[in-house]
């Protein structure tokens, strides 16, 4: 049978978006099952301590509350501190959800109260009082690097690598030195859709839970381990997501306690997090990198030497990373990069949005613009004299690298050749323009994924995998492999996910669900076409023609030109002959699935030139950001409208990091104080320029089955830079703070 290309690299429409403008697609915090009662968290005001007394006798007065569940009165959990590990497998001692009365951090949940209404329980909420005994703590940055430390257990990826030749020495001898302390603000992740869980209690006493999570498999082997269940006790659903970035790796604390909470009561019960509750539980690190880049008089870089500090908490290890990437990405005889991690008493720190490379892409394009003019070069004409066509720090080979045509591309369609070197010397009227670049690289990374096909006798198929769409489209670029991989029309295909009971799926991220689950249903659909053709095959009653190899699948019907002209057979009419009501298949996709991406040691990088212009009030200190350009190489586009949102998307967040996001530590209290949208800046559309995102051609069919790279993160990783690199060719100062505030 032939395979017809017709849907994939399309610019397809989400196939949910009618439901999402229409309210049909319900969120976690919309199931409102009968009887269902509302908790409301009370969140602790200090970081270190210990719970003395709970006064919740007024709470309980308030009428329609049912219970105050504190760590005192709550229900049995698991008691070992392994039993609370999640998926994501940060090293160190989980925080266990009112386990004790030991306080960890500012805002760690105390207690939950439940109530018949919303209002009633966050009335009651704010009358619970709790005394404390307060310990000492530190919420300080720069005191926590004082005591920076490289976790002894860790995923070894992490580990910085082998230094290559030898970096101090190259760098006393270079001719051109820059050399500096870079940092980023600690940032939150605000998804549209704050977190949320409604766990309903079934009648054979098992729990469906729908919980707003990247991972709903995850979470449910989480309830399982950390409520003692076994694994059919739980299902997790999350069918749609508005967004996360990172936030919903980790099982949140809103999904244990209202599964607790449930089973406590044997009610259905939401809890929901409010803006500042978004606060509590994760948020990207604060990031400090000495960069000291060493180079020659012709801008040829001779050294590079990067040293990171990501901060954590005192409990868990979370560290990122953040220092290779530039060695990765550069030709340099000689670079060594170093990493640790700073405790504070907070909550974790937690990936987001391209963990440890929007952080140290972003930082270090911000030195190679520094060398380039130390060198007196265009900061594009530096770059490519000092490109890599390998993984340069690991020595190895890479399945593709198109970052040379997007560097071309992008520079082309933004006009870079037009621009003058001098800081400062282009200007419209009063505004001072300045025109910025920077590179960026991510994973392209594979999972193994598993996913069903099913072809029923309404003629639609139906394809399932326990994945989630967090808003970037995977129903939709699902629905158009599914509907090349089995030659049916798009609106006959059902997409079911965001289930823990569907096939199995990693938890959404680090931009690989494009690849790993469009590369599971692509095989479960081809084994589905197999099994048809099969059964037609060994059916009696079906038409010798169909028994031909000449047949075609395509559009949902089969058919073939025969003597007597073209035939076809719908295929409900295939399955009834042959006496099915519906057919099946499920697949799994691992890596070495053709044979080459587990056997050929490659890197596997996405990349892209990102090109930017701003406008400087040099009275005002004001900075607009005029114009952005991202030239994108990832592989496989499967869908080129929702792969521009992603990118689009995530330059908004980027300049949000260039320009707004930081979270402020009130070291006294050890809280995040800006926590709400009034104080906590995130770019609103009057901050946001035309922005233009074009895919440079990119075949590689060694990063994973159907050449797909991702691109969820990638945007984030240069587009700061960018930002930050205009400022300085328009005004001729350096920031190395990210936010940059001028003036400040
Ligand atoms: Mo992303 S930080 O891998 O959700």
């Amino acid at each position: 049978m032939n395979v017809i290309s017709t849907h994939i690299g399309q610019p397809v429409s989400r196939i949910d978006g009618v439901a999402k403008v229409t309210g049909q697609a319900k969120y976690a915090a919309e199931a409102h099952p009968p009887g269902m009662l509302y908790g409301v968290v009370v969140n602790s005001p200090i970081a270190r301590g210990r719970i003395e007394t709970i006064h919740d006798a007024e709470a309980r007065q308030v009428p329609g509350v049912i219970e105050v569940m504190t760590h005192l009165n709550r229900p049995h959990a698991a008691l070992f501190e392994k039993s609370y590990m999640d998926g994501l497998g940060v090293p160190g001692v989980p925080y266990r959800p009112l386990h004790d009365g030991e306080i960890h951090f500012n805002g760690q949940p105390v207690a939950v109260v439940l109530a018949e209404t919303f209002e009633a329980a966050r009335e009651a909420a704010m009358v619970v009082r709790v005394d404390y005994e307060r310990w000492p703590h530190n919420a300080d940055f720069e005191v926590a690097l004082h005591q920076k430390y490289m976790p002894s257990k860790t995923r070894s990826n992490y580990v910085p690598p082998k230094p290559r030749g030898d970096a101090a020495a190259a760098y006393a001898l270079s001719a051109v030195k820059i050399e500096g302390r870079y940092h980023l603000a600690p940032e939150h992740h605000n998804p549209m859709e704050m977190h949320a869980t409604t766990a309903i209690v079934e009648d054979d006493g098992t729990f469906t839970v729908w919980d707003k999570t990247q991972g709903p498999q995850a979470v449910q082997a989480y309830l399982a381990s950390a409520l003692s269940l076994s694994k059919d006790q739980v299902r997790v659903r999350n069918p749609y997501v508005g967004g996360a970035f990172g936030s919903g790796l980790r099982a949140v604390y809103n999904v244990f306690l209202a599964t607790l909470t449930a089973e406590m009561l044997k009610r259905a019960v939401r809890v929901t997090l409010t803006r500042s509750q978004m606060f509590t539980h994760a948020f990207r690190p604060e990031a400090v990198m000495d960069i000291a880049l060493g180079a020659s008089r012709d801008g040829t870089l001779q050294s590079m030497i990067v040293k990171g500090v990501t901060d954590t908490s005192r409990f868990e290890h979370n560290i990122e990373n953040i220092v290779i990437w530039g060695l990765i990405n550069y030709k340099c005889p000689n670079a060594t990069a170093d990493y640790k991690v700073a405790p504070r008493d907070t909550y974790t720190s937690s990936d987001m949005r391209a963990p440890g490379a929007a952080t140290g892409v972003n930082l270090l394009e911000m030195a190679i613009d520094e060398m380039a003019y130390a060198c007196s070069m265009d900061p594009l004409a530096f770059r490519l004299h000092n490109y890599s066509d390998i993984d340069a720090m690991h020595d190895m080979p890479l399945t593709s690298k198109a970052l040379r045509d997007a560097m071309a591309q992008g520079a082309q369609h933004f006009g870079w050749h037009d621009r003058s070197m001098m800081p400062g010397s282009m200007r419209d009227g009063r505004e001072l323009i300045g025109w910025g670049m920077a590179t960026g690289i991510w994973d392209a990374m594979f999972s193994p994924t598993s996913a069903r096909a099913r072809l029923g006798q309404d003629g639609r198929l139906h394809i399932a995998t326990a994945a989630s769409d967090i808003g970037t489209g995977t129903y939709t670029i699902l629905a158009q492999t599914a509907a090349e991989a089995f030659g049916m029309p798009l609106d006959r295909i059902d997409v079911e996910l965001g289930d823990s009971t569907l096939p199995e799926c990693p938890t959404e991220g680090g931009s690989w669900t494009a690849a790993s689950a469009g590369a599971a249903v692509w095989l479960a659909c081809l084994s589905l076409r197999r099994k048809l053709i099969d059964m037609l095959a060994r059916s009696e009653n079906a038409p010798p023609w169909v028994k031909q190899d000449t047949v075609t699948l395509e559009g949902g019907i089969l058919h073939d030109m025969t003597e007597n002209g073209p035939v076809s057979l719908s295929l409900p009419d295939a399955l009834s002959l042959a006496g099915y009501d519906a057919l099946e298949a499920e697949e799994t996709a691992k890596p070495g699935l053709r044979g080459k991406i587990s056997q050929m040691r490659k890197a596997r990088f996405t990349h892209s030139a990102v090109f930017c212009e701003v406008r400087v009030d040099p009275e005002l200190d004001t900075v607009r950001v005029t114009r952005l350009l991202n030239a994108v190489a990832a592989g496989r586009i499967m869908n080129p409208k929702t792969a521009a949102s992603q990118i689009r998307g995530a330059m908004v967040m980027a300049t949000g990091m260039a320009l707004h996001e930081e979270s402020l530590m009130d070291e006294r209290v050890g809280r995040f104080m800006n926590h709400n949208f009034a104080e906590y800046h995130i770019p609103a559309h009057a901050d946001i320029p035309d922005m233009d995102v074009l895919f440079v051609n990119e075949h590689d069919d060694e990063v994973s089955p159907l050449g797909v790279k991702g691109i969820g993160e990638i945007g984030m990783c240069g587009t700061a830079a960018a930002i930050a690199n205009a400022i300085f060719h328009a005004t001729g100062r350096r920031y190395r703070n990210l936010p940059i505030m001028p003036g400040a």
